[in-house]
Protein backbone atom coordinates (compact mmCIF):
# COMPACT_ATOMS: atom_id res chain seq x y z
CA UNK A 1 0.00 0.00 0.00
CA UNK A 2 2.73 2.32 1.20
CA UNK A 3 7.11 2.10 1.07
CA UNK A 4 8.04 3.19 4.50
CA UNK A 5 11.47 3.98 2.57
CA UNK A 6 10.00 6.25 0.44
CA UNK A 7 6.52 7.61 1.59
CA UNK A 8 5.72 10.11 -1.06
CA UNK A 9 6.16 7.42 -3.87
CA UNK A 10 2.90 6.60 -5.32
CA UNK A 11 2.40 2.56 -4.92
CA UNK A 12 0.12 0.10 -7.57
CA UNK A 13 -2.45 0.08 -5.01
CA UNK A 14 -2.40 4.00 -4.13
CA UNK A 15 -2.75 4.99 -8.28
CA UNK A 16 -5.32 2.47 -8.62
CA UNK A 17 -7.56 4.43 -5.90
CA UNK A 18 -6.31 7.98 -6.89
CA UNK A 19 -4.81 8.06 -3.38
CA UNK A 20 -1.64 9.22 -1.20
CA UNK A 21 0.11 6.48 0.15
CA UNK A 22 1.06 9.28 3.36
CA UNK A 23 -2.60 8.80 3.57
CA UNK A 24 -1.61 5.33 4.49
CA UNK A 25 1.16 5.63 6.49
CA UNK A 26 0.77 8.93 8.17
CA UNK A 27 -3.18 9.44 8.13
CA UNK A 28 -4.20 5.67 8.98
CA UNK A 29 -1.09 3.94 10.21
CA UNK A 30 -0.99 1.47 7.50
CA UNK A 31 1.88 0.51 5.39
CA UNK A 32 0.78 -3.20 4.16
CA UNK A 33 -2.43 -5.48 4.85
CA UNK A 34 -2.67 -8.99 4.48
CA UNK A 35 -4.72 -11.09 2.55
CA UNK A 36 -5.47 -14.85 2.66
CA UNK A 37 -4.26 -16.93 -0.50
CA UNK A 38 -6.89 -18.81 -2.10
CA UNK A 39 -6.50 -22.38 0.41
CA UNK A 40 -6.50 -20.32 3.28
CA UNK A 41 -9.86 -18.89 5.61
CA UNK A 42 -10.58 -18.32 8.97
CA UNK A 43 -10.83 -22.11 9.93
CA UNK A 44 -7.47 -22.59 8.46
CA UNK A 45 -5.64 -19.78 10.41
CA UNK A 46 -7.32 -20.65 13.23
CA UNK A 47 -6.08 -24.70 13.01
CA UNK A 48 -2.39 -23.32 12.11
CA UNK A 49 -1.96 -20.82 15.18
CA UNK A 50 -3.36 -23.65 17.14
CA UNK A 51 -1.11 -26.09 16.03
CA UNK A 52 2.12 -23.82 16.26
CA UNK A 53 1.13 -23.22 19.99
CA UNK A 54 0.86 -27.17 21.14
CA UNK A 55 3.89 -27.75 19.00
CA UNK A 56 5.78 -25.07 20.64
CA UNK A 57 4.59 -25.78 23.97
CA UNK A 58 5.06 -29.97 24.01
CA UNK A 59 0.84 -29.81 24.75
CA UNK A 60 -0.51 -33.17 24.57
CA UNK A 61 -4.60 -33.52 23.68
CA UNK A 62 -5.56 -34.60 26.97
CA UNK A 63 -3.82 -31.73 28.62
CA UNK A 64 -5.97 -29.47 26.67
CA UNK A 65 -10.27 -28.87 28.45
CA UNK A 66 -11.24 -26.56 25.73
CA UNK A 67 -10.66 -24.88 22.15
CA UNK A 68 -12.70 -22.13 21.82
CA UNK A 69 -13.08 -19.60 18.88
CA UNK A 70 -13.24 -16.23 18.47
CA UNK A 71 -14.32 -15.01 15.42
CA UNK A 72 -16.85 -12.36 13.10
CA UNK A 73 -15.73 -14.06 9.62
CA UNK A 74 -16.64 -17.88 10.70
CA UNK A 75 -17.25 -20.54 7.47
CA UNK A 76 -20.80 -21.70 8.53
CA UNK A 77 -23.65 -20.38 10.03
CA UNK A 78 -24.23 -23.83 12.22
CA UNK A 79 -21.00 -25.93 12.46
CA UNK A 80 -18.57 -23.63 14.52
CA UNK A 81 -14.36 -22.98 13.28
CA UNK A 82 -14.38 -24.87 16.23
CA UNK A 83 -15.35 -28.63 15.13
CA UNK A 84 -13.44 -27.74 11.77
CA UNK A 85 -10.45 -26.78 13.75
CA UNK A 86 -11.17 -29.91 15.58
CA UNK A 87 -11.19 -32.56 12.54
CA UNK A 88 -7.63 -30.80 11.50
CA UNK A 89 -6.06 -31.19 14.79
CA UNK A 90 -6.96 -34.61 14.94
CA UNK A 91 -5.60 -35.46 11.47
CA UNK A 92 -2.09 -34.92 13.12
CA UNK A 93 -2.75 -36.27 16.47
CA UNK A 94 -4.91 -39.06 15.76
CA UNK A 95 -8.73 -39.64 15.36
CA UNK A 96 -10.80 -39.07 19.07
CA UNK A 97 -7.47 -37.37 20.43
CA UNK A 98 -9.45 -34.44 20.72
CA UNK A 99 -13.25 -36.19 22.02
CA UNK A 100 -12.57 -34.96 26.00
CA UNK A 101 -11.68 -31.16 24.67
CA UNK A 102 -15.10 -29.06 24.24
CA UNK A 103 -15.11 -26.46 21.61
CA UNK A 104 -17.01 -23.35 21.14
CA UNK A 105 -17.53 -19.82 18.66
CA UNK A 106 -17.93 -17.03 19.91
CA UNK A 107 -19.03 -13.51 17.78
CA UNK A 108 -19.38 -10.23 18.87
CA UNK A 109 -17.29 -8.34 16.57
CA UNK A 110 -13.76 -7.87 17.20
CA UNK A 111 -14.86 -7.71 20.92
CA UNK A 112 -15.43 -11.83 20.94
CA UNK A 113 -11.82 -12.93 21.94
CA UNK A 114 -11.92 -11.01 25.69
CA UNK A 115 -15.35 -12.62 25.68
CA UNK A 116 -13.76 -15.92 24.84
CA UNK A 117 -11.40 -15.00 27.25
CA UNK A 118 -13.13 -14.24 29.88
CA UNK A 119 -15.09 -17.20 29.69
CA UNK A 120 -12.05 -18.90 30.02
CA UNK A 121 -10.73 -17.14 32.95
CA UNK A 122 -14.02 -17.53 34.39
CA UNK A 123 -13.84 -21.62 34.60
CA UNK A 124 -10.17 -21.25 35.46
CA UNK A 125 -11.20 -18.93 38.46
CA UNK A 126 -14.05 -21.45 38.99
CA UNK A 127 -11.64 -24.20 40.19
CA UNK A 128 -13.15 -26.79 37.25
CA UNK A 129 -9.62 -26.77 35.00
CA UNK A 130 -8.56 -30.09 37.06
CA UNK A 131 -5.31 -29.23 35.97
CA UNK A 132 -5.50 -28.72 32.30
CA UNK A 133 -5.73 -25.89 29.65
CA UNK A 134 -7.22 -23.82 27.62
CA UNK A 135 -6.67 -22.60 24.46
CA UNK A 136 -8.56 -19.76 22.97
CA UNK A 137 -7.66 -18.67 19.04
CA UNK A 138 -8.75 -15.10 17.79
CA UNK A 139 -9.19 -15.71 13.52
CA UNK A 140 -10.30 -12.97 11.33
CA UNK A 141 -10.44 -12.08 7.85
CA UNK A 142 -11.40 -8.38 7.72
CA UNK A 143 -12.76 -7.32 4.16
CA UNK A 144 -14.66 -4.28 2.56
CA UNK A 145 -15.66 -3.75 -0.85
CA UNK A 146 -12.93 -2.51 -3.27
CA UNK A 147 -12.91 1.09 -3.96
CA UNK A 148 -14.65 1.99 -0.27
CA UNK A 149 -12.63 3.96 2.17
CA UNK A 150 -13.26 0.36 4.29
CA UNK A 151 -10.84 -0.97 1.80
CA UNK A 152 -7.08 0.29 3.20
CA UNK A 153 -8.08 -1.05 6.72
CA UNK A 154 -8.46 -4.51 5.37
CA UNK A 155 -6.18 -7.26 7.11
CA UNK A 156 -6.04 -10.79 7.99
CA UNK A 157 -4.68 -12.86 10.89
CA UNK A 158 -5.38 -15.58 14.03
CA UNK A 159 -3.49 -15.44 17.22
CA UNK A 160 -3.46 -18.41 19.66
CA UNK A 161 -3.69 -17.85 23.59
CA UNK A 162 -2.67 -20.72 25.94
CA UNK A 163 -5.04 -19.89 29.52
CA UNK A 164 -3.45 -22.17 32.12
CA UNK A 165 -3.12 -21.85 36.25
CA UNK A 166 0.36 -20.46 37.04
CA UNK A 167 0.85 -18.79 33.89
CA UNK A 168 4.48 -17.91 32.71
CA UNK A 169 3.71 -14.50 30.94
CA UNK A 170 0.54 -12.72 32.03
CA UNK A 171 -1.77 -13.65 34.97
CA UNK A 172 -5.05 -11.73 34.63
CA UNK A 173 -6.96 -9.72 37.72
CA UNK A 174 -10.56 -10.60 38.25
CA UNK A 175 -11.66 -7.81 36.87
CA UNK A 176 -13.18 -6.96 33.56
CA UNK A 177 -14.87 -3.83 32.83
CA UNK A 178 -17.62 -3.53 30.34
CA UNK A 179 -19.56 -0.71 28.42
CA UNK A 180 -22.23 -1.93 25.69
CA UNK A 181 -24.81 -0.26 23.77
CA UNK A 182 -26.97 -1.04 20.35
CA UNK A 183 -25.26 0.84 17.65
CA UNK A 184 -25.54 1.00 13.79
CA UNK A 185 -21.75 1.74 13.35
CA UNK A 186 -20.56 -1.53 11.32
CA UNK A 187 -22.12 -5.08 10.40
CA UNK A 188 -22.00 -8.03 8.41
CA UNK A 189 -25.69 -9.36 6.80
CA UNK A 190 -25.52 -12.83 6.28
CA UNK A 191 -25.96 -12.70 2.45
CA UNK A 192 -22.72 -10.34 2.59
CA UNK A 193 -19.19 -11.52 2.56
CA UNK A 194 -17.77 -7.79 3.02
CA UNK A 195 -18.59 -5.57 5.60
CA UNK A 196 -20.81 -2.40 6.07
CA UNK A 197 -19.53 0.47 7.72
CA UNK A 198 -20.08 3.88 9.04
CA UNK A 199 -16.74 4.45 8.92
CA UNK A 200 -16.47 7.96 11.04
CA UNK A 201 -19.64 7.14 13.30
CA UNK A 202 -17.33 3.83 14.22
CA UNK A 203 -14.43 6.37 15.30
CA UNK A 204 -16.66 7.95 17.61
CA UNK A 205 -18.33 4.65 19.07
CA UNK A 206 -14.92 3.60 19.87
CA UNK A 207 -13.86 5.97 21.98
CA UNK A 208 -16.50 6.60 23.84
CA UNK A 209 -16.84 2.78 24.66
CA UNK A 210 -13.52 2.34 25.47
CA UNK A 211 -13.72 4.90 27.70
CA UNK A 212 -16.63 3.72 28.96
CA UNK A 213 -15.16 0.14 29.45
CA UNK A 214 -12.14 1.33 31.30
CA UNK A 215 -14.27 3.79 33.44
CA UNK A 216 -16.15 0.30 34.74
CA UNK A 217 -12.52 -1.00 35.09
CA UNK A 218 -11.52 1.45 37.52
CA UNK A 219 -14.58 1.86 39.72
CA UNK A 220 -14.12 -1.60 40.28
CA UNK A 221 -10.47 -2.30 40.37
CA UNK A 222 -10.26 1.04 42.89
CA UNK A 223 -13.37 -0.01 45.22
CA UNK A 224 -11.84 -3.38 45.53
CA UNK A 225 -8.35 -2.05 46.13
CA UNK A 226 -6.61 -3.36 43.50
CA UNK A 227 -5.21 -0.05 42.37
CA UNK A 228 -5.03 2.99 44.32
CA UNK A 229 -4.16 5.97 42.75
CA UNK A 230 -2.25 8.89 45.03
CA UNK A 231 -2.74 12.34 44.98
CA UNK A 232 -1.70 14.02 41.81
CA UNK A 233 -1.65 10.37 39.79
CA UNK A 234 -3.52 9.10 37.20
CA UNK A 235 -5.01 5.83 36.76
CA UNK A 236 -3.20 5.42 33.25
CA UNK A 237 0.39 5.80 35.89
CA UNK A 238 -0.65 2.36 37.44
CA UNK A 239 -0.05 0.65 33.92
CA UNK A 240 3.13 -0.17 32.29
CA UNK A 241 2.34 -2.06 28.42
CA UNK A 242 -1.23 -1.27 27.31
CA UNK A 243 -2.77 -2.82 24.37
CA UNK A 244 -6.04 -1.90 22.39
CA UNK A 245 -7.99 -3.15 19.24
CA UNK A 246 -6.41 -1.56 16.19
CA UNK A 247 -8.82 -1.72 13.51
CA UNK A 248 -5.91 0.58 12.04
CA UNK A 249 -2.95 1.97 14.32
CA UNK A 250 -4.20 5.51 14.11
CA UNK A 251 -7.25 4.67 15.98
CA UNK A 252 -5.45 2.93 18.53
CA UNK A 253 -3.12 5.77 19.28
CA UNK A 254 -6.66 8.32 19.31
CA UNK A 255 -8.00 5.84 22.02
CA UNK A 256 -5.11 5.83 23.97
CA UNK A 257 -5.08 9.91 23.20
CA UNK A 258 -8.75 9.93 24.62
CA UNK A 259 -8.16 7.42 28.13
CA UNK A 260 -5.53 9.96 29.15
CA UNK A 261 -7.10 13.24 28.12
CA UNK A 262 -9.67 11.24 30.21
CA UNK A 263 -7.99 10.84 33.24
CA UNK A 264 -5.44 13.57 33.31
CA UNK A 265 -8.14 16.29 33.70
CA UNK A 266 -7.69 18.20 36.70
CA UNK A 267 -4.13 17.20 37.36
CA UNK A 268 -1.21 19.99 37.53
CA UNK A 269 0.12 17.69 34.44
CA UNK A 270 -3.34 18.70 32.88
CA UNK A 271 -2.80 22.16 33.27
CA UNK A 272 0.60 22.48 31.60
CA UNK A 273 -0.88 20.31 28.60
CA UNK A 274 -3.71 23.63 28.73
CA UNK A 275 -1.36 26.25 29.08
CA UNK A 276 -0.26 24.80 25.54
CA UNK A 277 -2.37 24.02 23.30
CA UNK A 278 -5.79 26.02 24.88
CA UNK A 279 -8.42 24.59 26.65
CA UNK A 280 -10.40 21.41 25.11
CA UNK A 281 -13.43 22.27 22.64
CA UNK A 282 -17.03 22.08 24.11
CA UNK A 283 -20.24 21.18 21.94
CA UNK A 284 -22.12 23.85 23.73
CA UNK A 285 -19.26 26.68 22.39
CA UNK A 286 -20.18 25.79 18.61
CA UNK A 287 -23.76 26.70 16.20
CA UNK A 288 -23.15 23.93 14.21
CA UNK A 289 -22.10 19.97 15.58
CA UNK A 290 -19.76 20.15 12.46
CA UNK A 291 -17.76 23.33 13.68
CA UNK A 292 -17.52 21.24 16.90
CA UNK A 293 -16.40 18.25 15.65
CA UNK A 294 -13.53 20.14 13.51
CA UNK A 295 -12.47 21.81 16.77
CA UNK A 296 -12.79 18.38 18.54
CA UNK A 297 -9.81 16.95 15.79
CA UNK A 298 -7.80 19.47 15.42
CA UNK A 299 -7.26 19.64 19.59
CA UNK A 300 -7.13 15.77 19.50
CA UNK A 301 -3.82 16.49 16.89
CA UNK A 302 -2.72 18.66 18.96
CA UNK A 303 -2.79 16.98 22.21
CA UNK A 304 -0.93 13.84 20.39
CA UNK A 305 1.78 16.24 19.14
CA UNK A 306 2.51 16.97 22.78
CA UNK A 307 5.92 15.54 24.24
CA UNK A 308 3.94 14.47 27.10
CA UNK A 309 2.10 12.22 24.93
CA UNK A 310 4.28 11.06 23.09
CA UNK A 311 6.15 10.12 25.99
CA UNK A 312 3.66 7.80 27.52
CA UNK A 313 2.56 6.64 24.17
CA UNK A 314 5.95 5.51 23.27
CA UNK A 315 6.87 4.07 26.85
CA UNK A 316 3.35 2.20 26.58
CA UNK A 317 1.53 1.38 23.47
CA UNK A 318 3.79 2.20 20.09
CA UNK A 319 5.45 -0.77 19.99
CA UNK A 320 2.67 -3.05 19.66
CA UNK A 321 1.04 -1.23 16.96
CA UNK A 322 3.97 -2.51 14.22
CA UNK A 323 2.20 -5.36 13.38
CA UNK A 324 -1.37 -3.76 12.76
CA UNK A 325 0.74 -1.07 10.40
CA UNK A 326 2.35 -4.15 8.81
CA UNK A 327 -0.83 -6.51 8.57
CA UNK A 328 -3.71 -3.97 8.79
CA UNK A 329 -6.93 -5.04 11.25
CA UNK A 330 -8.02 -8.57 12.05
CA UNK A 331 -10.77 -7.96 13.72
CA UNK A 332 -11.20 -10.44 16.75
CA UNK A 333 -6.98 -11.18 16.81
CA UNK A 334 -5.59 -7.86 16.71
CA UNK A 335 -5.62 -6.62 20.19
CA UNK A 336 -3.75 -9.83 21.11
CA UNK A 337 -1.27 -9.87 17.63
CA UNK A 338 -0.54 -6.40 18.41
CA UNK A 339 0.22 -6.76 22.51
CA UNK A 340 2.37 -9.99 21.72
CA UNK A 341 4.19 -7.71 19.81
CA UNK A 342 4.50 -4.96 22.50
CA UNK A 343 5.72 -7.66 24.70
CA UNK A 344 8.03 -9.25 22.48
CA UNK A 345 9.79 -5.83 21.43
CA UNK A 346 10.18 -5.04 25.15
CA UNK A 347 11.34 -8.49 26.17
CA UNK A 348 14.27 -8.25 23.08
CA UNK A 349 14.95 -4.47 24.84
CA UNK A 350 15.47 -6.53 27.93
CA UNK A 351 13.02 -4.23 29.71
CA UNK A 352 12.48 -4.66 33.52
CA UNK A 353 8.30 -5.58 33.63
CA UNK A 354 8.38 -8.65 35.93
CA UNK A 355 5.57 -7.86 38.45
CA UNK A 356 4.16 -4.73 36.49
CA UNK A 357 0.31 -4.40 35.51
CA UNK A 358 -0.35 -3.68 32.49
CA UNK A 359 -3.78 -3.53 30.40
CA UNK A 360 -6.26 -4.48 27.22
CA UNK A 361 -8.65 -2.38 25.69
CA UNK A 362 -10.91 -4.24 23.12
CA UNK A 363 -13.57 -2.76 21.39
CA UNK A 364 -16.50 -4.47 18.78
CA UNK A 365 -18.49 -2.50 16.74
CA UNK A 366 -22.56 -3.25 17.25
CA UNK A 367 -21.06 -2.15 20.00
CA UNK A 368 -19.24 -3.36 23.20
CA UNK A 369 -15.89 -2.48 24.42
CA UNK A 370 -14.01 -4.79 27.57
CA UNK A 371 -11.10 -3.32 29.77
CA UNK A 372 -8.78 -6.33 31.44
CA UNK A 373 -5.10 -5.75 33.02
CA UNK A 374 -2.79 -8.44 33.89
CA UNK A 375 0.56 -8.81 35.54
CA UNK A 376 3.98 -9.01 33.97
CA UNK A 377 5.24 -12.86 35.35
CA UNK A 378 8.74 -13.86 36.29
CA UNK A 379 9.43 -16.21 33.00
CA UNK A 380 7.65 -13.67 30.37
CA UNK A 381 11.23 -12.45 28.38
CA UNK A 382 11.73 -16.20 27.38
CA UNK A 383 8.26 -16.59 26.53
CA UNK A 384 8.00 -13.53 24.65
CA UNK A 385 11.34 -14.14 22.95
CA UNK A 386 9.59 -16.69 21.65
CA UNK A 387 6.47 -15.18 18.99
CA UNK A 388 8.80 -14.96 16.21
CA UNK A 389 6.32 -12.20 15.41
CA UNK A 390 9.08 -10.06 12.76
CA UNK A 391 9.55 -13.47 11.08
CA UNK A 392 5.89 -14.61 10.43
CA UNK A 393 5.28 -11.32 9.10
CA UNK A 394 8.42 -11.16 6.60
CA UNK A 395 6.93 -14.76 5.74
CA UNK A 396 4.86 -13.38 3.35
CA UNK A 397 5.23 -12.59 -0.47
CA UNK A 398 3.61 -9.66 -1.90
CA UNK A 399 1.13 -9.90 -4.45
CA UNK A 400 -0.33 -7.32 -7.54
CA UNK A 401 -3.26 -5.66 -7.89
CA UNK A 402 -4.70 -7.96 -10.26
CA UNK A 403 -3.97 -10.84 -7.96
CA UNK A 404 -5.11 -8.90 -4.89
CA UNK A 405 -8.77 -8.08 -6.93
CA UNK A 406 -8.90 -11.85 -7.85
CA UNK A 407 -8.34 -12.89 -4.28
CA UNK A 408 -10.50 -10.55 -2.98
CA UNK A 409 -13.52 -10.68 -5.45
CA UNK A 410 -12.66 -15.06 -5.62
CA UNK A 411 -12.09 -14.87 -9.14
CA UNK A 412 -9.45 -17.21 -10.76
CA UNK A 413 -5.81 -15.91 -10.77
CA UNK A 414 -3.83 -14.09 -13.48
CA UNK A 415 -2.70 -17.05 -15.36
CA UNK A 416 -5.19 -19.73 -14.03
CA UNK A 417 -2.40 -20.32 -11.02
CA UNK A 418 -4.13 -22.43 -8.60
CA UNK A 419 -2.45 -20.13 -5.48
CA UNK A 420 -0.42 -17.71 -4.96
CA UNK A 421 2.27 -19.02 -2.72
CA UNK A 422 3.02 -23.28 -2.58
CA UNK A 423 1.68 -24.11 1.10
CA UNK A 424 4.35 -25.68 3.01
CA UNK A 425 3.75 -27.30 6.65
CA UNK A 426 -0.07 -26.11 7.34
CA UNK A 427 -3.18 -26.88 7.13
CA UNK A 428 -5.26 -25.73 4.07
CA UNK A 429 -8.38 -26.01 2.54
CA UNK A 430 -8.84 -28.38 -0.45
CA UNK A 431 -12.39 -28.05 -1.40
CA UNK A 432 -16.18 -27.01 -0.41
CA UNK A 433 -18.63 -29.35 -1.84
CA UNK A 434 -21.60 -28.52 -3.68
CA UNK A 435 -23.15 -28.42 -0.52
CA UNK A 436 -20.96 -26.34 1.41
CA UNK A 437 -19.28 -28.54 3.23
CA UNK A 438 -15.55 -28.00 3.81
CA UNK A 439 -12.51 -30.42 3.50
CA UNK A 440 -9.29 -29.53 5.31
CA UNK A 441 -5.80 -31.59 5.24
CA UNK A 442 -2.29 -30.94 6.34
CA UNK A 443 -0.17 -29.58 3.50
CA UNK A 444 3.50 -31.48 4.25
P1 LIG B 1 -11.25 7.81 4.89
O1 LIG B 1 -12.41 8.57 4.37
O2 LIG B 1 -10.53 6.92 3.98
O3 LIG B 1 -10.13 8.71 5.48
O4 LIG B 1 -11.81 7.00 6.15
P2 LIG B 1 -10.02 10.29 5.78
O5 LIG B 1 -10.12 11.05 4.51
O6 LIG B 1 -10.89 10.67 6.91
O7 LIG B 1 -8.51 10.30 6.26
C1 LIG B 1 -8.12 9.57 7.37
C2 LIG B 1 -7.05 10.39 8.10
O8 LIG B 1 -5.93 10.54 7.22
C3 LIG B 1 -7.51 11.80 8.46
O9 LIG B 1 -6.94 12.15 9.70
C4 LIG B 1 -6.88 12.66 7.37
O10 LIG B 1 -6.64 14.00 7.78
C5 LIG B 1 -5.58 11.94 7.13
P3 LIG B 1 -7.88 12.42 10.99
O11 LIG B 1 -8.69 13.63 10.68
O12 LIG B 1 -8.75 11.20 11.14
O13 LIG B 1 -6.92 12.60 12.11
N1 LIG B 1 -5.03 12.16 5.79
C6 LIG B 1 -3.71 12.33 5.54
N2 LIG B 1 -2.64 12.34 6.38
C7 LIG B 1 -1.40 12.52 5.81
N3 LIG B 1 -1.22 12.68 4.47
C8 LIG B 1 -2.26 12.69 3.62
C9 LIG B 1 -3.58 12.51 4.15
N4 LIG B 1 -4.82 12.42 3.60
C10 LIG B 1 -5.69 12.23 4.61
N5 LIG B 1 -2.07 12.86 2.31
C11 LIG B 1 -11.78 5.34 7.84
C12 LIG B 1 -10.98 6.45 7.15
C13 LIG B 1 -10.93 4.80 8.96
C14 LIG B 1 -13.06 5.95 8.43
C15 LIG B 1 -12.13 4.24 6.81
O14 LIG B 1 -10.94 3.63 6.38
C16 LIG B 1 -13.07 3.18 7.35
O15 LIG B 1 -14.30 3.34 7.28
N6 LIG B 1 -12.52 2.04 7.90
C17 LIG B 1 -13.33 0.97 8.44
C18 LIG B 1 -13.97 1.32 9.78
C19 LIG B 1 -13.00 1.38 10.93
O16 LIG B 1 -11.91 0.86 10.88
N7 LIG B 1 -13.44 2.02 12.05
C20 LIG B 1 -12.64 2.09 13.25
C21 LIG B 1 -13.48 2.08 14.53
S1 LIG B 1 -14.68 0.74 14.53
C22 LIG B 1 -13.75 -0.66 14.97
O17 LIG B 1 -12.64 -0.55 15.41
C23 LIG B 1 -14.41 -1.99 14.78
C24 LIG B 1 -13.96 -2.78 13.56
O18 LIG B 1 -12.66 -3.31 13.78
C25 LIG B 1 -14.96 -3.90 13.26
C26 LIG B 1 -15.29 -4.89 14.37
O19 LIG B 1 -15.47 -4.56 15.52
O20 LIG B 1 -15.47 -6.05 14.00
C27 LIG B 1 -13.88 -1.91 12.31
Amino acid sequence: MADENHPDKPTEFSQSRNSDPAKYLHGIGIAKMSIPDIYQDSSVLAANAIYELIDRDKLLPAEIARIDIATETGVDESKPVAAYVHGMLEQKFGKGSFKRTSGVEYKFACVSTADALESSLDWAWAGRSNGRCSIVCSTDIAKYPLNTPGESTQGAGAVALLIKENPRLLAFDNVIGTYMEDEDDFWRPLFSTTAVVHGKHSEKCYLKAMEGAVDNWAEQAISSGLVSPGPGESLIDQFGPMSFHVPYPKMAEKGFAYLLRHFWRGLSRWDEIVKKIGIEPKPAGFKKRGEFEKAESDYMRQFMETSRFQAEYNDKVAEGLIHARESGNSYSASEKSCLSMLLETKARKDADLVGKRGGSGNYGSGSKAKASSWIIQEEWKTVAKGFGHLEKLHHRRPVSLAEYEALHEGRPLPEARRFVSEPENEFVLIDVTAEGYRHYKFAD
